[in-house]
Formats: C-alpha cells, structure tokens, sequence
C-alpha cells in the first residue's frame, strides 16, 4: 500500500485580520497540537475535534468562548465536522455549550440523525453530559453595543455593511490511514436575526467531504449556501488537485458575488487554501514543515 503523508491545515476566518498575532498564536498551537496527533498515528477525527476545541477556546476567533452574538445580545453558535467515509453531523442555533464541535462529533456518532438545532440541541449536548457553559466575552460584548448603534433603521442594508468579518474556524486534516476529516465551527454574523443559521452546519455548503477530499469554507454565509461552495470544490477533486480545484471554485464565487475563503485536502494529500477576501488567516503543516498567513 502507498504511503501516506499526514498533514494538517486550519484556518481562522477571512477579511480583515484585527489581532494578528493572537491568530497566528492559536492556529499554530491548534495545527501543532494537531499535528503531534498524527504523528503518533492518531485518527484524523480525534485531531480536528481536538484542534477545533484549542481554536474554540482562544477567544480571539468567532467561535466557542468569544462567538459574536446576535441581535438579541445572544450567543447562538453552528459547527459540524464531516469525513472522506460520509460521516456527518452538525449543530446549529446551540447555545451555552464550550464546544460544540464535540456536540456536532456526537450527534454523528451516537445518533441518527445528522443535525440538530437550537432547544433540540442543547438537550441533546446536557444528555451527553455537556454542561452549560457562557460562551460570552466582554470584548465581543463591546464589539456588539458598538454596531447596534449603528443599526437604528433600514436593518438588513446596514447589517449587510456591517458584515466586515468573514469568521469562522475550521481543521481538516489526514491521517497515516488515509482517514480525512474536517471541522468547523462559528458564532455567526455580528446582529444576525435570532435563529439565523449560516453554512457553517449545512452539508454541502460550508463543509464538505467524499471519497475525493475534504473542503470548509469561511465568508459570507448566506452567499456559500446559495453557491453550495463546499460541495463544488470537493467535486472539481475528482479530476484536479486540491489547489487548482479551490481556485476555480474561487473564480466561481468573485464572478457570483460570494466572498469566501476555502481550504481543504484532496485523496493524495495535497493542500487546497484559496480566498477572495482582503485576507485570511491560516496555517498548516506538511511534511514537517509549518506554513503560516503573513500580515
Ligand atoms: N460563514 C459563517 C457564517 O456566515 O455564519
């Protein structure tokens, strides 16, 4: 059997970069721990929920512990993780949970069902012995009161303006087995409607993965889902590498208006990591040998 080189890729939101440093910190803490997994023959699984986990946690991304929150002041978050074998699930409009990429990793092994949302999933996280936990910080509290001013009258225009900030976070990686796993998780859009839910859990548009490779997607949510941006650049893999499939996909989206950023990994290990945003911040090791976003 062909051996296979394990690698690792996250990424921690596109658009404007604020706070440099401390995303450059948590990429490469989650993809380093991540890729010390690998290294002594962990499953690609057990990397991305524990690397999501780290991202998570760091609260300078918009997801778990410092998510942005809604119109209604409320952190309302979506994750989901999905493998190369059609493994999937996912989580949307939960709330009060650290880490919902664990709860998206248990609705995928210990249901049937592949997505559950809001009230259903909170209580499916507490029957799994997840506790409640305040995902808020002041900092994005203060972010929140500084765009509600803004936001007196014609709602939806000045929401669109205000969407400066393409954040997500998301792990794919590949393990000795040829396992490929990916996921990904959000707090969604600053001042979004309360129940709004974006790409981030939606099999297709924000994640995807088959036999050919593993694609997540960071943008604007609403235009990834019209676009079903995941699922066309995981099926131009069947006939490209990773690379030039996430480029076209690209190309797709800045004809159509969707500004996104994808990365992923395709059958033979090759690294896809392409945006149309002013930026995206990313990180990845192969080989060995780490890349990172430079600002
Ligand atoms: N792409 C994340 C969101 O729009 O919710």
């Amino acid at each position: 059997m062909k051996k296979i080189n394990c690698a690792i890729i996250g990424q921690g939101g596109a658009g404007g970069i604020n706070y440099p440093q401390r995303r450059r910190d948590g990429l490469i803490k989650a993809v380093s721990v991540g890729y010390g997994i690998l290294m002594q023959n962990g499953s690609s699984l057990d990397v991305v929920e524990k690397a999501v986990e780290i991202l998570e946690n760091t609260t300078v991304f918009n997801a778990g512990t410092g998510s942005a929150l809604n119109l209604k002041g409320e952190a309302e978050m979506d994750a989901s993780i999905m493998t190369n074998k059609l493994g999937f699930g996912a989580v949307a409009a939960i709330k009060n949970v650290k880490n919902p990429i664990k709860v998206a990793r248990l609705v995928m092994e210990k249901t049937d069902h592949l997505l559950l949302c809001a009230e259903g999933a909170i209580k499916f996280a507490r029957s799994m012995g997840i506790k409640y936990y305040n995902t808020k910080t002041k900092e994005k509290e203060r972010v929140w009161k500084r765009k509600r001013k803004n936001l007196k009258s014609a709602y939806f225009k000045k929401l669109n303006k205000l969407i400066d900030l393409y954040e997500t976070v998301s792990i794919v990686a590949i393990d000795k087995n040829g396992l490929i796993c990916v996921g990904i998780s959000t707090g969604g859009i600053t001042l979004r409607l309360p129940g709004r839910i974006g790409d981030t859990p939606i099999i297709g548009t924000g994640i995807y993965a088959d036999k050919n490779g593993v694609v997540s997607a960071t943008g604007h949510g609403e235009e990834i889902m019209r676009h079903m941006i995941a699922f066309r650049a995981v099926s131009l893999m069947v006939r490209y590498p990773a690379q030039t499939a996430g480029k076209k996909v690209i190309d797709y989206a800045t004809k159509n208006g969707c500004k996104c950023g994808l990365i992923g990994i395709d059958k033979k290990g090759r690294i896809l990591c392409a945006n149309n945003t002013k930026s995206m911040s990313w990180c990845y090791i192969k080989n060995g040998k780490m890349e990172l976003f430079k600002y």
